[in-house]
């Protein structure tokens, strides 16, 4: 696997950045960790769908519509898109048309064998050609997908198997509004009004065993994408990929059961000394962890519960919980940034 050191020096410091959807979940903690990296708020530009103020670090920051037309966009160093699918997929390409460096962290252009879907810690080379437009990874599959590449590169991958209890924020500032809503009424609370929920089903004191919309196949589109984006951040183009996605009544941090299949047989004991040697990754040893509360706000994804499978020799599982808004997304989206920004 190849480390990834990330940092935010003067390089980066003197780019200018626009945050595309910045009062939404991942783009309040976007700005939250560039300016805790010490990038200056002049240097900081925060778009929404109208005027606004955003609260980042104990610093009031403009927000300002964002404009029709791309070239002032474009005109920054490199702009996020912490947008809905349908937003990146109009704004991306004529931003890039215009000379922008675009990230964009919305599943519009994840799935394009011409974009590269990275996470700087496994796949982070694809950065060196200095591409236009990177897409960030879906939350789940990035906290799955680290662990899963140290194990890949110790044994081999022929199975995944993964079943996923993901947080109420994963559904955006929505999601979280609604979760903290539904908990104060189960409470016998009076009910804050407040934006429409985004999930099928109330969540408080629940789980919600399907992640968007169901196809016709059975499978949710979030288990779609954990499918096809572990196989190409992996480069693993035949893996299979298995996965159940839950909602479950947690703030923040996905977490994931995965059971899996090496093509070589690899102890536990050599798993877990990689483990504690790769980047973006720590071992947890508590026979109950990790856990989401306490991952919370931390950059690397958690790996515990790691432990020989009952399909023989080659069979394994862990648990591994992420905070799916910084490393499932705007610390990747950095972390992404501060490569490209270096090659500059
Ligand atoms: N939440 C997660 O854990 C997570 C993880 C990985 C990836 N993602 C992806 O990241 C993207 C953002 O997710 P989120 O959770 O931050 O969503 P969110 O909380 O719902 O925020 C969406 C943001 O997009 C803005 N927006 C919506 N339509 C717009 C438009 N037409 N023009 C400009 N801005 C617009 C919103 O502005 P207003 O406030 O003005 O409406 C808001 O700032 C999505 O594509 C999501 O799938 C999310």
């Amino acid at each position: 696997m190849k480390a990834m050191d990330w940092t935010w020096g003067a390089r980066q410091r003197g780019a200018r950045a626009a945050i595309v959807g910045a009062t939404g979940a991942t783009g309040v903690e976007l700005a939250d960790i560039l300016l805790a990296a010490g990038h200056p708020a002049q240097g900081l530009a925060c778009f929404a769908r109208a005027d606004g103020v955003l609260r980042a670090r104990g610093l009031e920051l403009r927000v300002r519509a964002t404009p029709a037309e791309v070239e002032a966009l474009a005109a920054y160093d490199i702009v996020f898109l912490c947008t809905p699918s349908e937003v990146s997929r109009e704004l991306a390409p004529r931003l890039v048309e215009h000379g922008a460096s675009v990230i964009d962290l919305s599943s519009a252009f994840r799935e394009d064998p011409s974009v590269p879907l990275v996470v700087p810690e496994i796949n982070g080379d694809e950065l060196a050609r200095r591409p236009r437009l990177v897409a960030n990874p879906n939350c789940t599959t990035a906290i799955a997908c680290l662990p899963l590449a140290v194990i890949a590169r110790l044994g081999g991958l022929e199975e995944v198997v993964v079943a996923s209890y993901q947080a109420a924020s994963g559904a955006g500032a929505a999601g979280l509004e609604t979760l903290h809503a539904e908990t104060r009424e189960a409470a016998g609370l009076p009910r804050a009004p407040g934006r429409p929920s985004p999930f099928p089903a109330r969540l408080a004191l629940n789980v919600i065993p399907a992640i968007a919309a169901v196809g016709a196949d059975g499978q949710s589109g979030e288990e779609r994408k954990i499918a096809s984006e572990t196989r190409k951040i992996l480069g693993l183009p035949s893996l299979p990929v298995e996965s159940t996605t839950v909602r479950v009544p947690v703030e923040r941090c996905h977490s994931v059961a995965a059971h899996l299949v090496t093509a070589r047989p690899v102890a536990v004991a050599e798993v877990v000394a990689a483990l504690a040697a790769a980047p973006g990754v720590e071992h947890v040893a508590d026979p109950h962890g990790p856990r989401p509360r306490e991952c919370a706000g931390r950059d690397a994804v958690q790996v515990g519960r790691v432990r020989a499978g009952a399909r023989g020799p080659r069979s394994l599982a862990f648990f591994a919980v992420g905070d799916q808004l910084r490393k499932g997304a705007s610390l990747n989206a950095v972390q992404v940034a501060a490569a490209l920004l270096a090659a500059r």
